[in-house]
């Protein structure tokens, strides 16, 4: 979905690439809201460029901001994406669930049930600003490329090579 995006939003595409395939590591650890951070800190630790750590740390919905993070327990900082490529992983981040594409108000829908207003605003904001970069509104997308698109190129399904099947 971030590819689709970046067809028509000028970004670093490997950068972005490179975000967008990490950018739940965390979730090897948690699969709480923390997982982010946690994602944070291994893509550090692996010696990842800064740039591709700070995609990870800021992915969740359209970012979390200081009062949010409190909330959620989180170290007091800023976690909303700043950068071009950190908003598209996000913000295709919520138009797919699990391995298909949603219009972007399943997930704001989702945030309002839970109660999280300023989350869903401030999602409603990102998915109008990269749609207006796109030049179109993003949830064409799953029409175009379908509920349960086909994988291609480097994303494409691999085969597990031997010696690392369980
Ligand atoms: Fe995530």
């Amino acid at each position: 979905m971030a590819e689709a995006f970046a067809r028509r939003i000028d970004c670093d595409k490997d950068l972005l690439r490179a975000g967008a395939l990490l950018h739940d590591i965390g979730r090897s650890i948690t699969h709480s809201i923390e997982h982010a951070l946690i994602g944070y800190g291994i893509v550090r630790d692996l010696g990842l460029p800064e740039e591709i750590a700070e995609i990870v740390r800021r992915h969740t919905g359209a970012g979390l901001d200081v009062e949010d993070a409190i909330g959620f327990g989180l170290p007091e900082a800023d976690y909303i994406p700043m950068t071009i490529e950190q908003k598209i992983v996000a913000h295709a981040d919520n138009m797919v669930s699990d391995n298909r594409l949603v219009t972007h108000d399943y997930s704001v829908d989702r945030l309002r049930n839970k109660g999280s207003d300023r989350g869903a605003d401030r999602m409603e904001a990102l998915h109008k600003e990269l749609s207006d970069l796109y030049g179109e509104d993003l949830d064409v997308l799953v029409e175009e490329l379908g509920e349960y698109p086909q994988m291609s190129g480097a994303c494409a399904p691999f085969t597990v090579p031997e010696e690392f099947r369980l």
